[in-house]
């Protein structure tokens, strides 16, 4: 597999985060807290080559030249999950435009069900970031990029937390053009036999959605 787009982040906050937000110990305050600033951290590493024009600046002292984002950034949160990765990101790039899409795993085939789109007509960004925290089999991955495709949109970058290389894998082999920004990339899927249902991300953090909304 070609590995270049694959950037899991280096950064040793995003690594001590992630420690915090996989503690089956940690609340679903503190949880949110930390996706908010884990994917404020991973934006910041995923918009790094980000268009810029020039543009002139009135300091209380002097003229100079200063930059201004060229490019309109549409922030697409794969419900429920990612739905905590929008606010910090958000802030961060206030003029960004949000679009949701809804998706759900089905818990005995694993396939993605899409139950709620929304999308304008046609896209008035001209990148997208796909915030979803949890990349497992990469099914509902997949099928977000295939709907934003076909909804017109030319550069998607994806933005998760946690990987198994499976889904990277699918991700890659689908959508060799979308980046994939990720906090880390863990060992493997859950499988028979494991404490847990087959699918999940090992050692992962358990059900993203659940322990964000408290509801597991
Ligand atoms: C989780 C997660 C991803 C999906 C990843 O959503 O947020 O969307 O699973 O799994 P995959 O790579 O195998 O497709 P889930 O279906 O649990 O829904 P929820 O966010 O509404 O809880
Ligand atoms: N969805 C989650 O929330 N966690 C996993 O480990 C896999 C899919």
């Amino acid at each position: 597999m070609d590995d270049s787009l694959v950037f899991p982040s280096q950064h040793p906050l995003v690594k001590h985060k992630l420690t915090l937000l996989r503690n089956a110990r940690t609340e679903p305050k503190k949880f949110r807290e930390l996706v908010r600033e884990l994917s404020i951290l991973l934006a910041y590493e995923a918009t790094a080559d980000l268009a810029l024009r020039d543009i002139t600046v009135q300091t209380p002292l002097a003229q100079t030249t200063g930059h201004q984002l060229a490019e309109k950034i549409g922030l697409v949160p794969v419900l429920r999950a990612g739905l905590g990765m929008v606010e910090g990101i958000w802030e961060m790039m206030p003029s960004a435009e949000v679009w949701h899409i809804g998706l759900y795993r089905d818990e005995h085939t694993l396939k993605p069900v899409t139950y709620y789109n929304k999308l304008p007509v046609e896209p008035r960004v001209s990148v997208v970031l796909v915030l979803d925290p949890m990349l497992a089999t990469g099914g509902s991955a997949v099928a977000t990029v295939d709907i934003l495709k076909q909804w017109g949109a030319r550069r998607i970058k994806y933005v998760g937390l946690i990987g198994a290389p499976e889904g990277i894998t699918r991700l890659r082999a689908a959508h060799p053009d979308v980046p994939i920004h990720i906090g880390v990339v863990d060992e493997r899927l859950s499988r028979e036999g494991d404490p847990w249902p087959a699918g999940y991300i090992m050692p992962g953090l358990g059900d993203a959605g659940d322990r964000q909304f408290g509801t597991g």
